[in-house]
């Protein structure tokens, strides 16, 4: 199966995706990096693992419809069958998720459908997850919609919130279950293991 990778960032969750595949543990290929962020750390994971990685941001363009188009080229160039989204910050273009319907999954530092949503990203979902007073956090996967963090959700996993947490030692808790549920997600959908019937995902 081939997979799009969308980074803004460090690209963390891309690396694990790669360590995975060379381990034997999921059954794909990433053929594509697509940044918005000309200087995002997952440029240089993808030079390290001579994978093609495109510079993709809206401001090149005049208008989205042209933008959005050329994501869809860029797809089908690299021959892309799933879009995973690694820590992406940009919504997707609708006509890009209509022509990858249930092909596009996203991992979220939070128990979606709590705290998520525009500007829920990175060290403002710990923060307010902690000024929640939650118990527990964790991470979602799910496919995405026209929507930022609301398609159904494939699957979850809680880590507990401790006393003494900042928003960079949760994130670190949290990070760390992201690696392993997004494989799992990934190793489901390569493996042809994913039931979804309208807003409920199930994995066999
Ligand atoms: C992760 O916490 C992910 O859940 C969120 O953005 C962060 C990206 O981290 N959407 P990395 O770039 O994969 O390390």
């Amino acid at each position: 199966m081939n997979i799009g990778v969308f980074a803004s960032g460090r690209g963390s969750n891309f690396q694990a995706i790669l360590n995975a595949i060379q381990q034997g543990l999921l059954p794909a290929r990433v053929t594509l990096l697509l940044s918005n962020k000309s200087d995002a750390g997952a440029f240089e994971i993808a030079r390290s693992h001579a994978i093609p990685a495109v510079h993709l941001s809206q401001k090149l363009f005049s208008d989205e419809a042209s933008f959005a188009a050329a994501m869809l080229q860029t797809l089908w160039d690299h021959e892309v069958r799933l879009i995973a989204l690694a820590g992406y910050l940009k919504k997707i273009p609708t006509i890009v998720v209509r022509e990858y319907r249930n092909r596009i999954l996203n991992i979220h530092p939070a128990l979606l459908p709590s705290f998520g949503g525009q500007g829920m990203y990175g060290h403002h979902v710990h923060e307010a997850v902690l000024a929640s007073g939650a118990k527990l956090s964790g991470a979602t996967v799910h496919l995405v919609d026209e929507e930022y963090d609301r398609g159904p959700i494939v699957l979850q996993k809680t880590v507990p919130v401790e006393e003494h947490d900042t928003p960079e030692t949760l994130a670190a808790r949290v990070l760390k279950v992201e690696h392993e549920i997004y494989l799992l997600a990934l190793k489901a959908f390569a493996e042809n293991r994913l039931t979804i019937q309208g807003r409920s995902v199930w994995i066999r």
